[in-house]
């Protein structure tokens, strides 16, 4: 069967440049051909729909998120999340196949040898200053956190994710609110998930922002999930309320200096040759400018990348994906970055499959972005 790509359903006001729905792969048995087409479509478009995959195995799903990136092996949080870190609830491995992690909301009695799930969709009370008030959470919802899939620390965010939908709850929507001064909202699918292009929010900085971009590096804090744990986020879910929350160092975890990530601020699409912006907000912790000196003012830095990545989270430049059951989206996470949305009622049941991986990394294999 012919590959053929087709778009995907976006509103009227939107401008957003990415995303493709893709026909006639077989993904349980893909060949090194069909591979390579779907490899190019995907960095060609960001953002990969494949409809129907309901039945693709756990093996088959990782198989080909590994295929993006063969010298990927562990989930890209690792094999073991610290129940300390932010992260804990929201992951569940399956026995056969731990590099694929079961996701969602409500009851699932059984599910790949797994029994008696209760999964609880993220909720963005437990992370914002200024969440939703309680009596207005079946309508109304936030973006919950503006991320790259990564650990961050030790591990590089992997190349390629996949999320698989087994069950979604009957269609709603909701209206988002960006509660950030502006009176922004955006209507969203029911725990859509929301992505915006690195590469679009690069060609709206100004020429002189592109040169800070360009010059300067991100460090990341040690062991961030947790570093974070006690930090609140914008309501906008672009980055952390600089309220000196964050944990001292000396109470995290060991850290081991050769693990923590310094990365270029924009990534470049290995086969576009196209620059992102690809900047973290939460896990930051310094930036190294291009004479050598170092911001290291939390609120500094918060507010000067949020001036640059606001921008980009205006409704225009951000995708909704409408989940359908069998959806399998397959997204770029070196160009683009994505959020967790809404708020699910009691009964209201989801289940989803992820699967991002990356090799243990001894430093950065993350594309230079200087050009
Ligand atoms: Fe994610």
């Amino acid at each position: 069967m012919a590959i053929t790509c087709h778009p995907i359903p976006k509103a009227p006001e939107s401008e957003v440049d990415f995303g493709v729905e893709v026909r006639g792969l077989d993904l349980e048995n893909l060949s090194d051909t069909d591979f390579q087409s779907l490899r190019t479509i995907l960095y060609t478009h960001q953002v990969v729909v494949i409809k129907n995959q309901k039945r693709l195995s756990p093996s088959a799903q990782f198989s080909l998120t590994r295929r993006f990136d063969p010298s990927a092996g562990v989930y890209s949080h690792g094999t073991k999340i610290s129940n300390r870190s932010v992260l804990h609830r929201d992951l569940t491995t399956i026995p056969s196949q731990p590099q694929v992690q079961v996701i969602g909301h409500g009851h699932i009695p059984s599910y790949e040898g797994l029994t008696d799930l209760h999964l609880q969709h993220p909720h963005h009370r437990t992370f914002h200053k200024d969440p939703i008030p309680a009596d207005q959470d079946h309508d109304f919802t936030h973006f919950y956190r503006w991320h790259i899939d990564s650990a961050m620390y030790d591990l590089d965010p992997p190349l390629v994710t996949s999320l698989l939908a087994i069950k979604t709850p009957p269609k709603r929507h909701q209206t988002l609110l960006y509660d950030d001064n502006t009176s922004t909202t955006l209507r969203v699918p029911l725990g859509t998930t929301a992505f915006f292009s690195g590469s679009r929010l690069f060609s709206l900085l100004t020429p002189s922002e592109q040169t800070f971009i360009l010059t300067s590096k991100v460090e990341y804090a040690p062991h961030p999930y947790i570093w974070m744990s006690e930090a609140k986020s914008r309501s906008n879910g672009l980055g952390l309320l600089s309220e000196n929350l964050e944990l001292p160092l000396t109470s995290l975890p060991p850290i081991d200096p050769s693990k923590i990530k310094v990365y270029p601020m924009a990534w470049k699409n290995p086969v576009t040759g196209t620059l992102a912006m690809m900047v973290y907000p939460t896990c930051v912790r310094k930036i190294h400018l291009a004479d050598g000196t170092v911001m290291d003012d939390l609120r500094e830095i918060r507010e000067m990348l949020y001036k640059f990545q606001r921008r980009a989270i205006d409704p225009q430049f951000v995708y909704p994906h409408d989940w359908e059951e069998g959806d399998l989206v397959l997204f770029n996470n070196h160009g683009v970055m994505h959020s967790i949305v809404g708020s699910f009622a009691e009964g209201e049941v989801r289940l989803f499959r992820q699967s991002s991986s990356r090799l243990l990394s001894q430093g950065s294999r993350v594309e230079s972005s200087r050009v």
